[in-house]
C-alpha cells in the first residue's frame, strides 16, 4: 500500500513538474486532490479501517496530500510568473520607434483642392451653387457655341488636344477651358444663375507655369439687368476674400475673348519685393483672370432671351492662384506626387475652408 503511494506521489508530483501552462496543472490538480480525485477517494477508505490502521494511514495521506497540494501551488507560482515575463515580451512598447503613421495627422490636401474648397466657400457664402461638365467636349460646346466662328484663328488660340475624328467625322477635344459648361448650364437651368464651374482643362503646353493639364474656375451670372458693376463688385470681393486682404485695386483692361462683349482682362494691384509678390495694393500689376459680358450670340446658344437677360462671366487659372497664394514657384511640382512637396505645401485634411471657421488657417 505505502509503496503504491510512494508511485502515486512520484508520478504525481512528475506529472506536476512536467505541467506546462496553467489549465494542465489545473487538470492534474482536479484529478489529484478534487472532490473525486484519486487522494479524496483514498481518505474515503479511512472511515472503513480499523482503528491502528486509520492511526497509520491517516498522517501518511494527510502528508502526501499535503505535499501535493504544495507542489501544485509552487509551479502554479513559476507557471504565472512565466506566461507574465511571455506577456511582457510580447506586449513590449520600443520608445525609439517612430510614431506609426496616421492619415488624420500625416494626410495631406493638395493645394489645388484646397484652393477649390476656398473658392466655392467664397463663392457659396455669395449665393453660387457649383456646376460642372465632362472633361472630353464635343467642338459644339468647347468652341462652336461659345461663339468661336468656323476656321477662326481662336480655335488655335488653345493649342487644342484633338481626339481621333470618329466615323461620322465628330472630332472630340478634351476641353480647352471651363466655358463650355456655361453653354451646358444654361440648357439646363432658367435665369437667374449664379454658378461657379471648377475643373480640369488641358492644352498642349509645359513649362515653369504651364502644365498639359491645369484647372480652372469659371463663374456665370446671368440676370436681368446684370452689368458690368456686379462684375466688378463680385471680383473685387472675391480678391480680397480669397488673398486674405482688407482691400485690393483691381484694374480691367480691354481684351478679347470670343464669348464675351466687351471682355475684359483683370490685373491685381500687387508689390514685388526681395523676389516676394503681395498681393493687394502697390504699383505693379499682376493679371489673374479673364471676363466680360455673356456674348448675346452665347446667351441664345444657351437658349437664353438675349432682349430679356444678359450676364457676366469670368475664368481664372486656379493653380496660377494656388501657385500665388501659397507661394510655389513651380507649377510642374503640383502634378509630381511627390510626398515631401504635398507635407510641405498640403493642408491638413480637417482644416476645412469655411468663410466663418477661416479660408487658410
Ligand atoms: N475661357 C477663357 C480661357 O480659358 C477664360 C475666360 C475669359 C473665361 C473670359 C470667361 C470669360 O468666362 O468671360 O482663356
Amino acid at each position: 500500500m505505502s509503496e503504491d503511494l510512494a508511485i502515486l506521489e512520484q508520478n504525481l508530483l512528475s506529472e506536476i513538474q512536467n505541467a506546462s501552462d496553467e489549465n494542465t496543472l489545473e487538470d492534474i490538480r482536479i484529478r489529484a486532490i478534487g472532490k473525486k480525485g484519486i487522494l479524496s477517494e483514498k481518505m474515503k477508505t479511512l472511515g472503513k479501517m480499523t482503528p491502528e490502521e486509520r492511526k497509520e494511514m491517516g498522517p501518511i495521506l494527510n502528508g502526501l496530500k499535503g505535499r501535493i497540494t504544495e507542489a501544485l501551488s509552487t509551479r502554479k507560482h513559476i507557471l504565472e510568473e512565466e506566461a507574465l515575463n511571455v506577456r511582457l515580451l510580447r506586449e513590449k512598447v520600443d520608445v525609439t520607434l517612430p510614431p506609426r503613421f496616421d492619415p488624420i495627422n500625416e494626410g495631406r490636401i493638395h493645394p489645388v483642392s484646397q484652393v477649390i474648397d476656398e473658392i466655392t466657400a467664397i463663392f457659396g457664402d455669395m449665393g453660387f451653387g457649383v456646376a460642372d461638365g465632362p472633361d472630353l467636349e464635343t467642338d459644339y460646346y468647347n468652341f462652336t457655341a461659345l461663339n468661336f466662328p468656323e476656321g477662326h484663328p481662336a480655335r488655335e488660340m488653345h493649342d487644342t488636344f484633338f481626339l481621333k475624328e470618329k466615323e461620322d467625322g465628330e472630332r472630340l477635344v478634351l476641353r480647352t477651358h471651363t466655358s463650355p459648361v456655361q453653354i451646358r448650364t444654361m440648357e439646363k437651368e432658367e435665369p437667374p444663375i449664379r454658378v461657379i464651374i471648377p475643373g480640369r482643362t488641358y492644352r498642349c503646353d509645359s513649362d515653369q507655369t504651364h502644365t498639359p493639364m491645369f484647372h480652372q474656375v469659371e463663374g456665370l451670372v446671368i440676370g436681368e439687368d446684370i452689368h458690368m458693376g456686379h462684375l466688378k463688385w463680385t471680383l473685387e470681393e472675391f480678391c480680397k476674400a480669397f488673398f486674405e486682404i482688407l482691400s485690393v485695386k483691381l484694374r480691367f483692361r480691354p481684351s478679347f475673348f470670343p464669348f464675351t462683349e466687351p471682355s475684359m482682362e483683370v490685373d491685381v494691384g500687387c508689390t514685388f519685393a526681395q523676389g516676394e509678390v503681395k498681393i493687394g495694393e502697390g504699383d505693379d500689376w499682376m493679371e489673374i483672370l479673364g471676363s466680360g459680358m455673356v456674348h448675346p450670340n452665347v446667351l441664345k446658344n444657351g437658349g437664353i432671351d438675349p432682349d430679356k437677360y444678359s450676364g457676366f462671366a469670368f475664368g481664372v487659372g486656379i493653380d496660377r492662384l494656388a501657385m500665388l497664394k501659397y507661394g510655389a514657384p513651380d507649377l510642374r511640382a503640383f502634378f509630381d506626387a511627390d510626398y515631401r512637396w504635398m507635407k510641405h505645401y498640403g493642408f491638413r485634411p480637417l482644416d476645412i475652408p469655411s468663410m466663418v471657421g477661416g479660408l487658410s488657417s
